[in-house]
């Protein structure tokens, strides 16, 4: 089973790239899991023709299995530079790319919400008719707090009642997924 864990910011240092890495590495004995960075992503226009970035990215997306997207929340959405990333896959660049693709969402926040309202935001951005996604119900991840959670020296999520939850909504990930591409 081949994963993307999606980083949802281009910011240089953020605890949901912590988070994705810690999928990555805590669940590689279940499925061959790349953390992919959204940096680098040309910003979205309609009238654009994608380039090689955007090509490779669709190409990326086209390839998986399934996705965790792992969101901060920023005024009560999604970062513009995840909006811009998802918009490239639901438009004349990326058509039907995204299509029953299965996908779970996962986030955290430095106050106590757990950037829970960009999470609901991105559900129904990938429930919409041209993303069309097969977005894994509840199973919710909404680390608060998150400074006292991971390890900032080494990205370790340390926050042992944090990491059960991730494993039993992982759990049922990997079932979907394989559900899914059945
Ligand atoms: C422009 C901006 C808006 C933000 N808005 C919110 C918000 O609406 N709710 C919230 O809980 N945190 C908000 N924050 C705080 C972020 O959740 C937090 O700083 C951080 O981005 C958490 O994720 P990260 O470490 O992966 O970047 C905002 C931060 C920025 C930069």
């Amino acid at each position: 089973m081949k994963l993307l864990a999606i980083v949802g910011t281009n910011a240089s240092f953020s605890y949901n790239r912590f988070l994705a890495q810690f999928i990555a590495k805590r669940y590689s004995d279940k499925a061959e899991i790349e953390v992919k960075e959204i940096d680098k992503l040309t910003p979205f226009s309609r009238t654009d023709m994608a380039d090689d970035t955007i090509k490779a990215w669709i190409e990326d997306i086209k390839n998986a299995d399934g996705i965790v997207i792992t969101t901060p929340e920023y005024d009560h959405t999604i970062p513009a530079a995840l909006k811009s990333s998802l918009e490239w896959l639901g438009s004349h660049a990326g058509p039907n790319v995204m299509k029953m693709k299965p996908v779970a969402v996962a986030g955290a926040s430095h106050g106590g919400q757990g950037s829970s309202r960009a999470q609901e935001d991105i559900r129904e951005i990938l429930l919409s008719p041209d993303m069309s996604a097969n977005v894994l119900p509840g199973n919710e991840i909404l680390i608060g707090q998150a400074p006292s959670k991971f390890d900032k020296e080494t990205g370790e999520l340390t926050d042992e009642a944090t990491v059960k939850q991730l494993d039993g909504m992982m759990d049922n990930f990997f079932k979907f997924v394989e559900h899914a591409n059945k």
